[in-house]
């Protein structure tokens, strides 16, 4: 990475404001899913270990600059104290005198957490008046929100105007593994892709069809490459305004682009509908497809076996749906067979991992659904220009 880190800047004595993405999944006020807290702990030890203060900031949800109570950073502030061991207080506001005061009165060692930068209008706006007071309470802007990279907000982009920028170990390493991705990885170099809609995932098939030795479709959106050629597929989910770009993906990527060769149907979009798995040339009107069938899955376990790197984004079939999941954990529990590198994109295919049980074993999980999509397409983060440049 071209980009200065936490490493290439002194910390000792000063006051350090943080970029981080708690942006968790909470029901009822409580944190469902902790992973984006534990993975901004490694810098966040590290800045407090140099002997800086530290200012963090996060938004969480999308409370369209108004405060809304139910957004409140206030159980993250108690889960980060856990997790860290010490006091985490959470400030009322994000900027603002009052702030600027606690801020400056931080002694070396404590750490001040920001209430949700988005019940700022400013933030999303990148406000450059809201970024120079974000910028006010710390001395140096050090941005660890991978999550959040691909959004040019006061508090991810704003704030480097005023401020030295480096990032933090978690966008080092995300961008270390999807750099692998995008870069020069070691082949055969296999990406396995699923989800709902194709329209979301044609920029990550153009960017890597020129860098893939194979891309295996799964999921929702394989469904519009088989309506593309011309099968029937019932009352399957398909992208009627996506046929024409799928079936010039499929002319243009030829053998290197794999479909499935069987699928599972159902007779409605529910757990205990009546199901089946038949070939892809046999689904008969009525039917939906909610995942891919035994042969695939065979078929793409085969391939992947052959594979040095693996990047995966998007669930294979429905697998909030039990009887619709079997694809999406048999393969993530093939991945942690692997002897390759396996980088698995943020969102549904990390929870897929978590659920099989397979988490750890894979060599990286994003922590960006948007993010990792974004980088995937070969688009600039701005999260990550943004910062300043290594110099040597
Ligand atoms: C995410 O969860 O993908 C990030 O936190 C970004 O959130 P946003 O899509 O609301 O900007």
């Amino acid at each position: 990475m071209s980009k200065k880190t936490v490493r290439d800047i002194a910390l000792a004595g000063q006051r350090v404001l943080m970029r981080a993405d708690f942006n968790v999944p909470l029901q009822a006020g409580v944190i469902t899913d902790d992973t984006r807290i534990r993975a901004a702990l490694p810098t966040i030890q590290y800045i407090l270990a140099q002997g800086a203060s530290l200012v963090l900031m996060s938004h969480l949800g999308r409370p369209k600059g108004k405060v809304k109570p139910e957004l409140s950073l206030k159980p993250v502030a108690q889960r980060l104290s856990e997790l860290l061991g010490q006091p985490v207080k959470l400030a009322p506001e994000s900027v603002g005198d009052e702030i600027e005061a606690v801020a400056a009165a931080l002694k070396p060692g404590a750490v001040l957490l920001l209430e949700n930068t988005r019940f700022h209008a400013g933030d999303k706006k990148n406000d450059p008046e809201y970024a120079r007071q974000l910028a006010q309470l710390g001395e140096i802007f050090v941005n660890d929100a991978f999550g959040t990279a691909h959004r040019a907000h006061a508090s991810t982009v704003g704030v480097t105007e005023y401020l030295p920028a480096v990032s933090g170990f978690l966008i080092e390493k995300e961008i270390e593994f999807l750099g692998r991705a995008t870069g020069n990885p070691e082949r055969p170099y296999i990406v396995l892709l699923g989800g709902a809609k194709v329209s979301g995932k044609i920029g990550v098939i153009n960017n890597l069809l020129g860098k893939a030795d194979k891309i295996l479709i799964g999921g929702g959106m394989a469904n519009t490459f088989f309506k593309a050629q011309g099968l029937e597929v019932g009352d399957s989910l398909v992208e009627n305004d996506a046929l024409e770009t799928a079936s010039a993906l499929v002319a243009e990527a030829g053998d290197k682009l794999v479909l499935p060769v069987d699928v599972v149907v159902a007779d409605a979009f529910a757990n205990d509908a009546t199901y089946k798995t038949v070939a892809i040339n046999k689904v008969a009107p009525g039917w939906r497809i909610l995942d891919i069938g035994e042969a695939t899955i065979a078929a793409y376990q085969k391939i992947l076996k052959t594979a040095r790197t693996v990047v995966w984004n998007g669930p294979l079939g429905v697998f909030e749906l039990a009887n619709f999941a079997k694809s999406t954990f048999t393969i993530a529990k093939s991945l942690a067979e692997l002897d390759a590198v396996t980088i698995i994109g943020g969102g549904d295919s990390a929870a897929a991992v978590k659920i099989a049980g397979v988490k750890t074993q894979m060599s990286h999980v994003s922590t960006g659904g948007g993010a990792s999509l974004a980088y995937l397409e070969g688009q600039a983060l701005p999260g990550l220009e943004a910062l300043d440049e290594l110099v040597n």
